[in-house]
């Protein structure tokens, strides 16, 4: 008989239904594809079209639970170590703004770390709550932030013991995992929730080899981007629960102000059926998928002037995710905005994340042993010609300014900050100042370097010096910024007075 993890109730029902007849009076206006661009027809195919209906009886009803989608969730409830599993298809974005908005209101504090997704401050801004920003481990050498320490925790709760949560990122976008399991217990014995914001760690609850989920730690509440290592589609997200600390009612409510009322089946399907393929073959995959980041971990380590990222086992970076590669480039004298650049241009090979020292790799269960190739080769031929793309110096020594300013700022490691709530500023009135005029000014953008979408400024947040060269030079690098309202960077908007 087949196990129950092996069924898929939510892509069987919509396959059932692409397959059959309907004279279709309800939206989507395509009608399974007949009315649907020629060319979109010939680039996504006939079959996708077939499969975009909306909620149809059979297909059960996000927002209210109860056939297909209920069942494909308590699925996935199972798989990923939860008590209870939402699917959602607007990222990780919105599970992590949902967990602010279950947890925090207007006024109360949330710890967490400086060096969150903006999808976090927009959950600040959205519910009212005051961070409470601790300052995250950071490695000066490699200009790397990474989590945050139970120590900083317990120090910030001493001083903050009215916070209503505390809030992760774990595994951070380099793959640097901190100590969540020490973390809950601070957390509990405050009787406050752990939220992790565990985008990049789906795959962890499916091999040994693999650091531990943030639920298995202890955390109360984890949101998980499955597109981003797992084989979802983008946008496909899941939020887990366990425990009694977190409302369930607030968790639904949240994610009905915050997702679409038309949600994407194929989005949502595609969440069945990569909850499936890691229940039945989690393990295999994965396997396959660490033997190909050792593989190619290895190789690059051996290149002269490259170094991998690799744990430091201190608190704040107990292990690092063997799946993600972080090559430093640092002793070639390129950043690795230029770096990525000349990888695909010139050698077809596209990482996931240039910084200003590192170029990181997501390895997943869709690569294969060509890229690995692909990758090694193009940095062994970078690092062979590496004299000619020489960077000046000068403009490494702003970034270290900056990053020594920015991290560092605080006598503390933990401070109430920024000086306006990010709510409160994101509706104060607001002014254009020049760019020159900025320094000390309160900040009404939020503006984010992208990727990683970790905010250099947020609404709130006093403007400094340091912050804006570093800006600067992320653009001069060929880097974007999403979020400011000038995207030259010449004026910025601030608070007015
Ligand atoms: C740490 C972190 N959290 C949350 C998100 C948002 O995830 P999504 O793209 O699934 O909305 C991202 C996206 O890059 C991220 O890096």
């Amino acid at each position: 008989m087949q196990t129950p993890q092996a069924t898929t109730p939510l892509l069987t029902a919509l396959q059932e239904l692409a397959n059959k007849p309907d004279a279709a009076f309800y939206a989507p206006g395509h009608k399974r594809g007949v009315g649907v661009s020629p060319q979109l027809r010939e680039v996504l195919g006939e079959q996708v079209f077939r499969a975009d209906l909306p909620e149809l009886p059979e297909l059960d009803n996000l927002f209210a639970p109860c056939g297909a989608i209920a069942d494909a969730q308590n699925l996935a409830a199972e798989a990923f170590g939860a008590e209870r599993t939402w699917f959602l298809v607007n990222g990780s974005t919105c599970g992590v703004m949902a967990a602010i908005l279950a947890t925090c209101g207007e006024g109360d504090k949330m710890i967490l770390p400086r060096n969150v997704h903006q999808s976090a401050i927009a959950g600040l801004i959205l519910s009212g709550a005051i961070p409470i920003f601790v300052t995250p481990e950071y490695d000066p050498n490699l200009d790397l932030a990474h989590s945050i320490t139970p120590n900083a925790i317990a120090n910030a709760l001493q001083v903050h013991p009215d916070a209503k949560a505390v809030m992760l990122v774990y595994p951070t976008y380099y793959g640097a995992c901190g100590d969540v399991e020490a973390i809950a217990q601070i957390c509990h014995q405050h009787g406050i929730p752990l939220l992790v914001d565990e985008a990049h760690g789906p795959h962890f609850a499916f091999h040994p080899d693999l650091p531990p989920s943030a639920l298995a730690s202890g955390a109360d509440l984890a949101v998980q981007s499955a597109h981003k290592v797992l084989g979802a589609m983008t946008q496909a997200s899941m939020l887990h629960l366990q425990g009694q600390r977190i409302d369930c009612d607030r968790i639904s409510q949240a994610l009905r102000l915050l997702q679409s009322t038309s949600p994407s089946y194929l989005l949502l399907a595609s969440l069945d059926a990569t909850r499936q393929q890691m229940a039945l073959h989690g393990e295999a995959l994965m396997s396959k998928t660490l033997q190909l980041a050792k593989h190619g971990y290895a190789q690059i380590a051996q290149i002269p002037d490259l170094s991998v990222l690799q744990a430091s086992h201190t608190p704040g970076f107990l292990a690092l995710d063997p799946t993600r590669i972080s090559v430093n480039l640092g002793n070639l004298g390129i950043s690795g905005y230029e770096a990525d650049e000349i990888l695909r241009q010139q050698f077809g090979v596209t990482a996931e994340l240039p910084s200003t020292q590192h170029l990181t790799f997501i390895i997943s269960l869709g690569n294969t042993l060509t890229d690995i190739e692909k990758m090694v080769n193009a940095f062994r031929q970078l690092t062979q010609t590496r004299k000619s793309l020489s960077l000046p110096s000068q403009e490494q020594t702003v970034f270290s300014r900056w990053k020594e300013e920015f991290l560092f700022i605080h006598p503390s490691s933990f401070r109430l900050y920024p000086s306006l709530s990010p709510r409160q500023a994101f509706f104060a009135a607001t002014e254009r100042v020049p760019i020159e005029r900025a320094d000390e000014r309160i900040c009404a953008e939020m503006i984010c370097p992208y990727p990683p979408g970790i905010p250099a400024l947020m609404p709130g947040e006093e403007i400094n010096l340091a912050t804006l060269d570093y800006l600067h030079q992320v653009l001069n690098l060929g880097g974007s910024l999403t979020g400011c309202s000038d995207p030259t960077l010449k004026t910025i908007k601030v608070v007015k007075g």
